[in-house]
């Protein structure tokens, strides 16, 4: 054989091997490696094939997948966002807990309650929360897949809190998991709690005038040789006590009115001097009864005042009395008033028994009194403080107390001094 014959048959044999390589193998290497960057999460930079039309078509195919594939995942973190958004904006704190009582998602707002941020998903419950109280409920509605509510504490016992556990039912209708819902309820609870004192305060306040009527009224029935002398008495006390009604009665009224949705003030224009002048006029008895000077500071060119004439009588009088009645026999009373920026400060000082400094800052509590048998005998309710509170925040504005036992005291008003619009 002619060696030429032998070089051509081997060249026809390394063509069709290469031709045969280029149509059949190659384009399946070139698809590995695509689908190897693919799966490394890189994106190719050519779908193309090389080979047949058919291995064309399958990097086309290839290509319109993983787009549509990036569009899903576009959508599912579009999506994870927006509940994350959702969650972070909730007010209450959310959890979700697997059947195994592992965390699977909770909010900024849980992570604060529980003091621990942030919470990685999967972290067991039991590491975050050991209050059994907030445990049990969850743990049975993992076990009964049936909702439920309960009452809890935050760790720091600061707040009160309402969960309500609902179960994630699975096929099986059992629970593959739970979402606990932790919602403040501290200031209803307190609200509760200032309407439950209010009640008992009221009726305590009630019994002693009561009682005392009915007493003397037995013996007005039952004691048939009573003398002038002691009915004239038994009289006197009950018109004492009727009186201390009276002025709880009203003082009751009053707050009920100021704390009402429909409390509204009748602004006027009001002229500091002349309005104190005249307010203080009917104090002369009262004042005379203890020898106490009354003096009052308001510079002639007082702006104009913006409140409730009425409302600014109520606060007037109930200041005075106070000073009245806690000051010493020949005291000093001062009534002053000055204008700085945009506000009123209107104050009523004493020189009487003062305040001790634990007791200040409750003073102006409802029913709350430093000296409770003073109080009482001086024909104190305990409310009158507290109506000068509310009137100054009707008007938007505040109060402030200074006191030294046994020197004296000042309670201010401050109103918000805004020219009429
Ligand atoms: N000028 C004052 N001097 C001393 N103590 C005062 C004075 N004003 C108020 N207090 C204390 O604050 C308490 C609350 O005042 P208030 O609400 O007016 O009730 P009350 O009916 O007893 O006067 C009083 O019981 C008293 O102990
Ligand atoms: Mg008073």
């Amino acid at each position: 054989m002619h060696w030429w014959i032998v070089a051509i048959a081997l060249l026809l044999v390394v063509a069709a091997v290469f031709f045969l390589q280029r149509l059949y193998l190659r384009p399946w290497q070139e698809l590995e490696h695509l689908l190897t960057r693919i799966g490394r999460g890189e994106q190719p930079p050519t779908f193309l094939l090389s080979g047949r039309p058919r291995a064309r078509r399958v990097g086309l195919a290839l290509e319109q997948l993983l787009a549509r594939q990036r569009a899903l995942d576009r959508q599912v973190s579009k999506d994870a966002a927006e509940m994350r958004a959702v969650f972070a904006a909730l007010t209450d704190g959310l959890l979700v807990v697997d059947s195994t009582q592992h965390i699977l998602i909770c909010n900024p707002a849980f992570e604060k309650l529980y003091g621990q941020s942030p919470i990685a998903p999967g972290t067991p419950l039991l590491d975050i929360i050991r209050d059994s109280d907030v445990i049990e409920p969850i743990r049975a509605t993992l076990d009964q897949a049936k909702a439920r509510v309960a009452e809890v504490s935050t760790p720091d016992r600061k707040k009160q809190l309402q969960v309500t556990v609902v179960p994630i039912t699975g096929q099986d209708g059992g629970a593959s998991g739970v979402v606990a819902l932790f919602h403040d309820i501290s200031r209803l609870k307190q609200a509760d709690e200032i309407r439950r004192d209010f009640v008992a305060n009221v009726s305590h306040e009630l019994r002693t005038p009561l009682s005392i009527f009915h007493g003397n009224l037995e013996t007005l029935l039952e004691a048939a040789d009573l003398d002038e002398k002691e009915t004239r008495h038994i009289y006197e006390v009950m018109k004492r006590h009727s009186d201390r009604l009276n002025l709880l009665v009203n003082d009751l009224l009053s707050l009920a009115r100021l704390e009402s949705k429909e409390a509204n003030l009748q602004l006027a224009e009001i002229r500091l001097p002349d309005f104190l002048e005249e307010v203080t006029r009917d104090w002369k008895k009262r004042l005379a009864g203890k020898n106490l000077r009354l003096e009052l500071e308001v510079p002639e060119d007082f702006p104009m005042v913006h409140a409730d004439e009425r409302r600014l009588e109520e606060v007037v009088h109930n200041l005075l009395d106070n000073a009245v009645k806690y000051s010493h026999h020949n005291g000093r009373i001062l009534i002053h008033a000055r204008a700085p920026d945009q506000e009123i400060v209107l104050s009523v000082s004493d020189e009487g028994v003062g305040i001790a400094a634990g007791d200040l800052p409750r003073i102006f509590e409802r029913f709350y009194r430093a000296d409770r048998a003073r109080s009482r005998e001086l024909g104190g309710t305990g409310l009158g403080l507290s109506i000068v509170k509310h009137i100054a925040q009707l008007h938007g504005g505040r109060v402030e107390a200074e006191s030294t036992l046994g020197q004296g005291t000042t309670i201010r008003v401050i109103l918000p001094n805004l020219p009429a619009k």
